[in-house]
């Protein structure tokens, strides 16, 4: 009995010295396993005399149950070292300055693009798009534009080698669009059409050959001039403030009749300052163009001209940015300048 007490009393000093769970079953099968003294001494019962073995056999469980449970002890104490020990290789500095990564953002010209098309969809208009590469029957003939008009002359126009001469272009303007979309689908019609545009023009500061414009068509029964100037007059106030006026200037379009021009009250100077830098002293802000969609238009895509009628307008994007933002060269759009861009983010 005396060496059970030896291994009883040496216990716990050995395991506290173990430092790892590796360690502690080395640890475990030295002190209870089948080749530890503890095990030796249990299988040594058989040889005692009868009357010695209950007391003997008593004796050694009481040790195994000590040893077992001194182990076990350990074993959570290691383990839980362990868990704590990951934690804390885990943690995450939060004072940490994280990179920043320089994120890009929309350029000015499809910011202006979604602004106004949110400001039309939010009255219910639809959104499309059309071929950039366009037929000059849609470009020019649908549109009730004569053939000697000067707007098809090859020094206007960027004609393709396509098809019979002059048959193909580069559109010069989204109104095409009007006569898809009316193919395509019938009356009430409210569509803006936001895209590409291409006119053999110079560069200057007030021209590129590749720009951008949104077509707008309402047809449907009782389309008046009045529900034209209505829409326009809410837009203006919508992306220039709401103390935006308008007024109409007649003007002339092919596919419209009458047609006007529209421009919007100088948002700088309130009107009239003659040394205001954005409208020169003028109080108005020449805009797009617009008018009620001639009845020949109507009638080329099959629409009864008796039931329906319509209003349409088409506006320069680069100008509508200009003008808001005060850009006094249409150059900086294309320049790719992040210095310029940067001021639109
Ligand atoms: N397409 C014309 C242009 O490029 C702009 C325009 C004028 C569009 C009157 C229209 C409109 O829809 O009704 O100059």
């Amino acid at each position: 009995m005396n060496r059970l007490d030896d291994i009883i009393e040496a216990a716990p000093r050995r395991v506290a010295a173990v430092r790892s769970l590796d360690e502690l079953e080395t640890v475990e099968s030295e002190l209870v396993g089948r080749h530890s003294e503890l095990a030796e001494l249990q299988r040594g019962i058989g040889k005692l005399a009868p009357e010695e073995r209950p007391a003997m056999g008593k004796a050694l469980q009481e040790a195994r149950a000590a040893l077992t449970a001194v182990l076990e002890d350990r074993r959570r104490q290691l383990e839980r070292i362990g868990a704590d020990a990951l934690l804390a290789d885990d943690r995450v500095d939060m004072t940490l300055e994280a990179y920043r990564l320089p994120a890009g953002s929309l350029h000015l010209i499809q910011q202006t693009i979604d602004e106004i098309t949110d400001i039309f969809t939010a009255l219910g208009y639809a959104v499309a798009d059309g071929p950039e590469a366009e037929l000059s029957a849609y470009n020019f003939d649908a549109l009730n534009t004569p053939p000697t008009h000067p707007s098809r002359a090859e020094s206007d126009t960027m004609y393709l080698e396509f098809g019979p001469h002059d048959s193909a272009l580069m559109r010069t303007q989204t109104s095409p669009m009007q006569v898809r979309w009316m193919e395509d689908h019938t009356p009430p019609v409210h569509v803006i059409v936001p895209g590409k545009v291409y006119r053999s023009d110079t560069i200057d500061a007030s021209h590129l050959p590749v720009f951008h414009q949104i077509e707008g068509l309402a047809v449907d029964t009782d389309i008046t001039f009045s529900d034209l100037k209505g829409t326009l007059a809410h837009f203006a106030k919508e992306y220039f403030g709401p103390a935006t006026t308008v007024r109409f200037r007649p003007h002339f379009f092919p596919f419209t009749e009458p047609s006007a021009e529209l421009d919007v009250s100088c948002f700088n100077c309130d009107g009239g300052e003659p040394s205001c830098r954005v409208c020169k002293g003028v109080g108005w802000l020449e805009m797009l163009g617009c008018g009620m969609v001639d009845p020949n238009v109507l009638a080329h895509v099959g629409y009864d001209t008796d039931v329906v009628t319509g209003f349409a307008f088409g506006m320069g994007v680069e100008r509508m940015a200009m003008v808001r933002h005060g850009i006094n060269n249409i150059r900086h759009f294309i320049e790719n300048d992040i210095r310029f861009l940067r001021q639109f983010t």
